[in-house]
């Protein structure tokens, strides 16, 4: 595992966005595993700063998004399609078409689990999967679990992550109760994984999810198995390593 320690979240974004901007260079054609969240906001900036400024071209990309709420159409200022068209794709020369993120509308959420599945083995391998870290150690929406889940697939939130999200919805009754994510084999098959972490709240899960056990209790130890991982941090996060 290559980590690269960054003085503060600035930094990190800045580290996190070179290398992703040398995979679009070097690949033009290239498949990028995107994550939602905090964390990566200000890598997406960078992106935008360095599409803006004539360096990088994401005419050929395509990309493939960890996961989606169940019930929130990509219009709602919740649905990580919102947040991705928002923080990065609305400011970038992406074709649309050439994004994906599950549909979280979907009748029939296993059958839009499959179809997710076969647009990302139809993509070839994922060139580079960007993950954040959920305080627990989530990855997508893997939660700690007593089995790794392998394939993309729906999920039912914890009434922790209801709550925790609750304040980004009109009243908790409207927080979605199920969610479509990536499952860790489909995130284990990308060539490479770029885990940003920032703060010092991460510092503990980060030192668990690198130095400890493999275990499906703390779901980004798994990255240990993985032959090509980057973490980038800043120094808060990495505190404990
Ligand atoms: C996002 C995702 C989540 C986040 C994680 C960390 O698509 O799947 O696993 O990466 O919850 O979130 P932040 O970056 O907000 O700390």
């Amino acid at each position: 595992m290559r980590i690269y320690r960054t003085k503060d979240y600035d930094a990190m974004s800045q580290k996190a966005a070179e290398i992703l901007a040398a995979q679009v260079t070097l690949k033009p054609d290239c498949v990028l595993g995107l994550a939602t969240g905090s964390t990566p906001i200000g890598t997406y900036r960078k992106l935008i700063e360095w599409y803006e400024a004539g360096i990088l071209d994401f005419s050929r990309v395509h990309t493939v998004n960890l996961d989606e709420y169940m019930g929130l159409p990509g219009t709602h200022d919740q649905s990580y399609r919102y947040f991705m068209q928002h923080n990065l794709f609305d400011h970038i020369n992406i074709p649309r078409e050439s994004t994906n993120v599950p549909d979280g509308t979907a009748a029939d959420a296993q059958a839009e689990c499959e179809r997710y599945e076969r647009v990302i083995a139809g993509l070839g391998r994922v060139s580079i999967q960007v993950l954040g870290m959920g305080h627990n150690g989530h990855i997508g929406f893997n939660e700690p679990a007593d089995h790794f889940p392998l394939d993309t697939h729906p999920v039912d939130l914890t009434d922790t992550t209801i709550n925790a999200n609750a304040r980004f919805f009109a009243s908790r009754d409207e927080v979605p109760r199920r969610a479509i994510t990536m499952g860790i084999r489909t995130i284990l098959r990308a060539r490479r994984i770029l885990v940003v972490v920032s703060g010092e709240d991460k510092a503990e899960i980060v030192r668990k999810a690198f130095t400890g056990p493999v275990t499906p209790q703390v779901p980004a130890s798994v990255l240990q198995l993985h032959p090509n991982v980057t973490l980038v941090g800043d120094e808060a996060a990495l505190s404990k390593l």
